[in-house]
């Protein structure tokens, strides 16, 4: 026998536990699966602009495209075929100004943009992010008094964008902008304008991220001048963010989003444990750039680094997620 009796004794002991039974073969891999993803799980971002037949590839989001409102039916027909049941909308307008009035224009480009879906897809979960910056000159997130946003002078603002989504007929509408008080304001100004079904999704957790940085070149919608830290959540802090969800849900959020996610992994843990409501991880534009990135140079395997990288959003905790990847995402899980 090759086997040595210390050996032999180490496999009778009763502390020796194969494991490794469990992952001899894909069936049984598959049977003791803990997590799945499914298209089911992944709601994909859009970013709306102006004009006719433009398709514009966003050069740090390769693969991601700015979209005129008459290329929506073909991709909601795409979105649909691939079983992803909903996209997150984002406009931007042509023109901005300092009070982001095309924000809440019944004809503004996010309005528009919900029509032609709706037409198209009546079926289609359309939600909404609503925020500011994408329609304001300076690009911040609200209105700027004395070159500092007044908290509490955007709620109204943030209100009326909401109510004018729901009006252009969203499903749910997706505050992005870390106001206190605004799914308060928000859930105020629906119940009020007939709206009392529209669901809030919060972006309760959100932390001031470097991972935002190629959206701010896809919504164009980087500050001018500052940064958000004086209402984005600093990085280094985990409970205050259970704080900010049990906020919004006290103000009346139906649903919760920790953005970024997978540097926010303990985050999505946690928010699991604490709360009892739908959770959403938002895989943001930086996660995607970098796997893009070292896609194209050939450095990674840029399918099995993703459906790890969203599996594990799911591990961590989160029901659903908002991705850039949620086409391929979809594709290659149809046909693993
Ligand atoms: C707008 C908003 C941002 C993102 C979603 N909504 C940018 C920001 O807060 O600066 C980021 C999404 C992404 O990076 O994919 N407030
Ligand atoms: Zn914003």
């Amino acid at each position: 026998m090759i086997i040595g009796n210390t050996t032999v004794e180490t496999i009778r002991s009763p502390r020796f536990q194969r494991t490794r039974r469990l992952r001899t073969s894909p069936a049984i891999r598959d049977f003791v699966r803990e997590n799945r993803l499914l298209p089911s799980d992944f709601i994909y971002p859009l970013f709306v602009v102006e004009g006719q037949s433009v398709r514009r590839e966003i050069p740090s989001m390769p693969g991601q495209h700015q979209l005129s409102v008459d290329q929506l039916g073909a991709e909601v027909r795409e979105l649909k075929g691939l079983g992803i049941p909903g996209v997150l909308l984002f406009g931007i307008p042509d023109v901005k100004d300092a009070e982001a009035s095309g924000a809440w224009n019944p004809d503004g480009i996010v309005q528009r943009a919900v029509r032609e879906i709706k037409r198209n897809d009546p079926d289609l979960l359309t939600i909404t992010d609503v925020c500011a910056c994408e329609y304001t000159d300076h690009g911040h997130c609200g209105v700027v008094i004395n070159g500092a946003i007044d908290n509490d002078l955007t709620l109204p603002l943030l209100a009326g964008i909401a109510v004018s989504h729901a009006e252009a007929g969203a499903d749910i509408v997706a505050p992005s902008d870390m106001m206190d008080g605004r799914v308060a304001a928000i859930r105020e100004a629906l119940d009020r304008s007939g709206y009392p079904m529209t669901p809030i999704m919060s972006y309760a957790a959100k932390y001031a991220s470097a991972y935002y940085g190629p959206f701010r070149e896809a919504a164009q919608s980087a500050p001018s001048f500052g940064d958000r830290r004086s209402h984005q959540m600093d990085p280094a802090n985990a409970r205050e963010a259970l704080r900010e969800i049990a906020i919004d849900l006290v103000e009346g959020a139906d649903l919760i989003i920790v953005k970024p996610a997978l540097s926010y992994l303990d985050i999505l843990h946690a928010a699991r444990a604490a709360f009892d409501v739908p959770l959403t991880a938002y895989n943001v534009s930086g996660e995607y750039a970098m796997i893009k990135a070292a896609a194209v140079n050939g450095w990674i395997d840029e399918q099995g680094l993703t459906l790890e990288t969203l599996l594990s959003m799911k591990r961590a905790g989160a029901d659903r997620i908002i991705t850039y990847h949620a086409k391929e995402a979809a594709a290659w899980l149809g046909s693993a």
